[in-house]
């Protein structure tokens, strides 16, 4: 009987995640834990939050008190962290919150176990999920190994390498168990609709403007969540201890062609003729210090693991398109902000 600790699981990925984990192995018990920040929404995991092996508390990782209080009462035998603020563009209007929670908060988390697992490192694990973006840009070619070297440029992505090095150095110094997994951009169901693709699909629903930043030229490799949930899975039981292994969709877009394929999806569901919603891009101030291209080579993982990701590029998006049309439920709450109300109905039950 496993005990694991899932950190962020009311979030995007994190959902996604629990999800799989609580699904998959009902002999574990599930806690997760989440402050349930402005990106944490309960409602992602309603059809689940009944199961027998899962459990939900709202905590704050930065609050080292509590923090400590929950895993010595849970004794986890593996962490999946998870927590943090994921946002670029609110890293550089408020980059403290960021070295806080991203920085501090997996300290914190590190010094929880490493005080309750008292150097009995047998069957324990603490699985660090990062980003792609601690490599930083790339030109027009080449691709993030296992091996370059971490060059961040925003807050976000210099708070996210910051916490890899602090989970090596508690590997290298006090000998802690941990993985670390740095993963592309994700899109699918509960994406919260600041990131891109999710704010496509609402504003194009809403004949809002699509706006694209600088000239819409810069690269990402897409990945549906639920490959990154089966990666996580495969990582955290089969990964090597103290390495790190890189996700990764192989599947790069322009910005500015991936709107077209939205808007033409879209364009179809909705019963628009073709062209009508790439009428909405809107061509907008740039990001500052915005990375040109992110690439992945994932082959690390394929060849160890066997893992690939399972859902094509044209397949994930109308996946995901189909999910928010069918649930404007959930998008209106997030965007009102009326989210939070279930939360409140919800923990007096917990
Ligand atoms: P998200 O913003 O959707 O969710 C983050 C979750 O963490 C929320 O539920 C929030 O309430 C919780 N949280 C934030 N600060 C917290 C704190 N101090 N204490 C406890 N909980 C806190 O993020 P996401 O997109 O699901 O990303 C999850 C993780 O995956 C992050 O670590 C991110 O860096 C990493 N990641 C994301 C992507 C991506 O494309 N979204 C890609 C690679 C890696
Ligand atoms: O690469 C992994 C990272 O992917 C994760 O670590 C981050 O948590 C996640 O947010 C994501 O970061 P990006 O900055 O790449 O994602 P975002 O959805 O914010 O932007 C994707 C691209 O689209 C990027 O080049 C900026 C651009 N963009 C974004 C928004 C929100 C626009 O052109 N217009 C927009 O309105």
């Amino acid at each position: 009987m496993k005990k694991l600790v899932i950190t962020g699981g009311a979030g995007f990925i994190g959902s996604h995640v629990v999800r799989r984990f609580v699904n998959q192995y009902p002999e574990y018990t599930i806690l997760n834990l989440d402050a349930l920040t402005y990106a944490g929404n309960l409602e992602n995991l309603k059809d689940i939050e009944d199961k027998p092996n899962y459990q939900f508390i709202k905590a704050d990782i930065t609050d080292e008190k509590q923090i400590i209080e929950i895993f010595s009462e849970f004794q986890p035998d593996g962490v999946i962290h998870l927590a943090a603020e994921s946002h670029v563009d609110r890293s550089i209007t408020t980059p403290l919150e960021f070295v806080k929670s991203n920085v501090i908060g997996t300290v914190i988390l590190l010094d929880a176990v490493k005080k309750i697992w008292n150097k009995n490192y047998e069957g324990k694990r603490f699985h660090h999920v990062s980003t792609d973006e601690v490599y930083g840009a790339l030109n027009e070619t080449g691709f993030f190994t296992e091996e370059t070297k971490y060059n961040p440029h925003s807050p976000y992505s210099a708070s996210k390498a910051s916490s890899d090095h602090f989970v090596r150095a508690y590997a290298d110094t006090y000998n802690l168990p941990v993985v670390i997994t740095n993963c592309s951009n994700n899109y699918g169901p509960n994406h919260f609709p600041e990131k891109f693709i999710p704010l496509l699909i609402h504003n194009i629903l809403n004949n809002k403007t699509l706006p694209v930043y600088g000239d819409g030229n810069y690269t990402r490799d897409w990945l549906y969540v639920i490959d990154h949930a089966i990666a996580i899975d495969l990582v955290f039981h089969k990964g090597k201890n103290k390495d790190n292994y890189n996700i990764g969709g192989f599947n790069e877009w322009k910005n500015i062609d991936l709107v077209h394929l939205v808007c033409k999806l879209m364009d179809k569901k909705l019963g628009r003729s073709e062209g009508e919603s790439a009428k909405l891009i809107t061509f907008v101030k740039d990001r500052p210090g915005h990375d040109l291209r992110y690439a992945i080579d994932a082959s690390k993982i394929n060849k160890e693991l066997g893992w690939k990701p399972s859902v094509n590029f044209e397949e994930g998006l109308t996946r995901t398109i189909d999910w928010y049309m069918d649930n404007q439920d959930w998008l209106n709450h997030v965007t009102s902000g009326s989210y939070r109300k279930y939360y409140d109905e919800q923990y007096d039950l917990i």
